[in-house]
């Protein structure tokens, strides 16, 4: 059993102090948000996150969790200090360091012993070694630092901590990544043991191919349109090719969340600084913004002009299974439509309280019936199960005009036809009747 801290009381914070402690270390999280920390002390979770509560319940009950918002407190005596801060984009699209930055300083100012610094932030290239640089400027202790990024998804971050494909280590300390690789033994995951700057550059590249996966689908869905091919099988023909794999292969309204968007624009950023050109890269970005603009150009192609349209909107979370908001594909489609006259009504199962305080002037349903009711369109954002089993028909009959915009490509075209819908998918011109050359119309 280890000490161990966790600086960041976030997604990955969260998850990976309540999974520590699970596996029977004694773990504390600090935050210097004090709100958060007073509702994890009065047994409340920020978060959304599937068996997140339980496990946060069980792991303080039995006194193996505790949160903080002081560095003393949290790091006395700790054996491994795991910082989970947020890195978000900066106006250029760097990677923002003021959070990771802060955090560095304050644990090189209070660390009271020997102890190891884990970096699971995705924090640009050479930030180990500056982190390095900062604890021994302004530490008393030594502190090795070790790498370890996190590929845990929301949603499934419990899972994906106890059952991970692999666990990355760098550090130029190699006793300091082996005592880290025992925290992880017991999930019997591969081992990656590389330098550091390798292990951070392992991160970025994972999220800016799985990314290029997703731009690469939507790419082809597009042509699909103008083609008359379904992606949809064209993705499934693709991905039982094993050299390929089906995962990512999902064509719709691009990708979203706290992640994918700024990682790419992060390594674009290092990438363009260091004289390189990235141009595979940049494609991925702008194709990106292109699929959740192509829910406009068939939104108006099918409605018309979309001054005083009621637009129904099923799913604003970035992805199923959480409540993040963050970049999510919804809030630039609702600005769009704003943008042009339309009326949103929106539903999701988790992220309406979030979204409240984001979409002022979005009216909220209480469930995808009354989203639809009235709605002149609707569009599927969010792959939430919740809309794989709708009663379509009553969905049908509630709407002013059935015109259904599939951004997640959930139905099936010959099925929404036959129920009354006029139905547009993404990339499925031969099953729905897409509108050819759909781009042509008010070209964006
Ligand atoms: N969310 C994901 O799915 C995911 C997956 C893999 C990797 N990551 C990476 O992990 C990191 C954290 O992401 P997140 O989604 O958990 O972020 P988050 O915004 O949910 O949480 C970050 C937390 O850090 C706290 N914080 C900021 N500055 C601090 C400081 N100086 N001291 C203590 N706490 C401080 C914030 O208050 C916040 O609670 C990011 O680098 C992200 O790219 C995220």
């Amino acid at each position: 059993m280890s000490t161990i801290s966790v600086v960041g009381t976030g997604y990955v914070g969260l998850v990976t102090g309540a999974c520590f402690a699970d596996l029977g270390n004694r773990v504390v999280c600090i935050d210097v948000d004090e709100r958060k920390i007073a509702m994890l002390q009065a047994g409340e979770i920020p978060i959304y996150e599937p068996g997140l509560e339980e496990l946060v319940e069980r792991n303080v009950r039995s006194q193996r969790l505790s949160f903080t918002t002081s560095y003393a407190e949290g790091l006395t005596g700790t054996d491994f200090v795991f910082v989970a801060v947020n890195t978000p984009s900066g106006h250029a699209g760097e990677a923002d360091m003021t959070y990771a930055r802060s955090a560095a300083r304050s644990i090189a100012e209070h660390l009271d012993g020997p102890a190891i610094v884990v970096n699971k932030s995705t924090m640009p290239i050479g930030t180990g070694d500056w982190v390095v640089g900062v604890l021994s400027r302004y530490g008393r202790v030594r502190a090795p630092v070790v790498s370890n990024p996190e590929f845990l998804r929301e949603g499934s971050a419990i899972v994906d901590f106890n059952h991970p494909d692999r666990v990355v280590l760098g550090s130029d300390d190699r006793q300091a990544a082996e005592r880290v690789a025992q925290l992880y033994a017991s999930l019997k995951a591969p081992i990656l043991v590389t330098d550091l700057r390798t292990a951070e550059m392992i991160k970025y590249a994972s999220n800016a191919f799985l990314a290029t996966k997703i731009s690469f689908i939507n790419e082809m869905a597009s042509i699909c349109e103008r083609m008359g091919a379904d992606v949809k099988e064209v993705a499934r023909g693709m991905g039982l090719d094993a050299r390929i794999g089906a995962a990512f292969l999902d064509a719709g309204v691009g990708y979203g969340g706290s992640c994918f968007p700024k990682d790419v624009q992060a390594l674009v950023h290092m990438a363009s600084l260091s004289g390189c050109h990235p141009q595979l890269l940049r494609a991925v970005i702008e194709i990106n913004r292109d699929a959740r603009r192509s829910v406009m150009l068939k939104l108006r192609a099918a409605v018309g002009d979309l001054d005083e349209r009621v637009i129904g909107i099923l799913g604003l979370a970035f992805k199923p299974n959480t409540d993040d908001l963050r970049e999510a594909p919804a809030l630039e489609i609702i600005r769009l439509l704003q943008q042009e006259g339309a009326r949103v009504k929106a539903y999701d199962p988790a992220a309406m309280e979030k979204a409240q305080a984001l979409l002022p002037d979005v009216s909220f349903c209480q469930d995808p019936y009354a989203t639809a009711s009235g709605a002149d369109a609707l569009v599927v954002v969010t792959e939430w199960n919740e809309f794989k089993h709708l009663d379509l028909r009553q969905i049908q009959q509630l709407m002013a005009r059935p015109i259904l915009v599939d951004g997640r490509n959930l139905y099936d075209p010959s099925e929404m036809k036959a129920l009354g819908f006029e139905y547009y998918g993404i990339g499925r011109a031969a099953q729905s009747g897409e509108l050819l050359n759909a781009g042509r119309v008010n070209g964006v």
